[in-house]
């Protein structure tokens, strides 16, 4: 029969009314560029949050961007950021001229390790980005632990964890700064580029609205050189047609998980969930010695899988200059090595499930 790793189509088709009359809203009041509808969807996030402030962004990479700058992060600061992430979260850091100083994860919950981090600490260290990968947070109030101590800025990178909790605080919520990605493949995913940070902080929460918008305050007086990281208002329709189901969404992808781990138990190690945490699953992460060899046995009967990611930071060409090398970060080199992502959507159905679970345990 086959599975696809994500099907869009099926989300779109229960919400396509509302969608398609959102849309027709924009355009009938020509409201493409932040506007009322982003400001509502603004709102929208910041009390689904639970934040002061939620401020759309062009998206995830732009929303680290803006971060960093407004945390006022310099040519050569260093930022620490996990070698085991989307690329992103260290391109912002680089993009600034700032470095990138990469730490290891820990291999269950494949989040940052502290240890790793603190050892990374040097008086140049200005910021941190723990990353709260495939759906669940990373030791938050560890990290802030340690930012206070060093007196660093925190840029959470809560961008596949839209909905996640920890403690009772949602995720994206804990730090200076979180940053969220409406990537279409995300869990609250638009129709194309978006983002968010989130900051209770006002006067954070300012800079990040002037840099958004080149710097600019009043109109045509550029106070510092921002960037144009504006979110669109067929984005906000979009999104606020989906943050409405989202917990119900993130709910469905709980059920995916628990039913995955129903037939993993005992055969293979399943993605534990740290405490304190509620996991959203935006992906389903296994580790498998023989990954490739199942990737592949996976693919000939039509299932999708993902790998994410294939190479960890400190190793990446563009990285070389920071003299990163095999060795430096075991845990992240390895789970480049033996992390496969299995389907996990919101409409997804059990027999969709069941028969992913069979093809991974046969091809194990
Ligand atoms: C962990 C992480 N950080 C940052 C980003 C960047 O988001 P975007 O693709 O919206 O720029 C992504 C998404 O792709 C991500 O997964």
């Amino acid at each position: 029969m086959g599975v696809p790793f994500l099907d869009l189509k099926a989300q779109y088709a229960t919400i396509k009314d509302e969608v398609l009359a959102g849309v027709a809203s924009v355009f009938d009041d020509q409201a493409f560029v932040l506007g009322k509808y982003v400001e509502a969807f603004e709102a929208e996030c910041a009390k689904y949050l639970g934040v002061k402030h939620a401020i759309g962004v062009s998206n995830g990479s732009d929303a680290l961007l803006i971060s960093l700058m407004a945390a006022g992060i310099q040519p050569g600061d260093e930022v620490i950021v996990p070698a085991f992430t989307f690329f992103a979260t260290a391109g912002a850091v680089a993009r600034l001229n700032a470095k990138p100083v990469f730490c290891d994860v820990h291999e269950d919950s494949f989040n940052i390790d502290l240890k790793s981090a603190a050892a990374k600490v040097t008086k140049k260290t200005k910021a941190i980005i723990p990353v709260d990968l495939y759906g669940q947070c990373a030791d938050m109030e560890g990290v802030l632990d340690l930012a206070r101590e060093h007196n660093l800025a925190v840029v959470e990178d809560a961008a596949q964890a839209f909905g996640a909790v920890r403690h009772g605080r949602k995720a994206g919520t804990f730090a200076h700064y979180g940053c969220f990605s409406f990537y279409p493949t995300k869990n609250l995913g638009g129709a194309g580029d978006g983002g968010m940070i989130a900051t209770n902080d006002d006067e954070l929460a300012d800079r990040v609205k002037l840099l958004r918008l080149h710097g600019e305050r009043p109109r045509y007086h550029n106070k510092v050189v921002g960037i144009c990281g504006r979110l669109d208002g067929l984005q906000a329709v979009v999104l606020s047609v989906k943050l409405k189901r989202l917990d119900q969404w993130n709910g469905r992808r709980a059920e995916i998980a628990a039913r995955y781990n129903g037939h993993f138990e005992g055969k293979l190690a399943t993605p534990p969930v740290s405490e304190g945490n509620s996991h959203i699953y935006h992906q389903y992460t296994l580790r498998l010695n023989n990954r490739d060899a199942v990737a592949k046995k996976l693919a000939e009967q039509a299932i999708g899988c993902g790998v994410y990611y294939p190479i960890p930071l400190h190793l990446q060409e563009c990285f070389k200059q920071l003299g990163g090398k095999k060795g430096d970060l075991p845990v992240s080199e390895k789970l480049c090595e033996t992390a496969l992502s299995l389907p996990v959507f919101d409409q997804m159905t059990d027999a969709q499930v069941d028969e992913v679970a069979k093809a991974v345990l046969a091809a194990v």
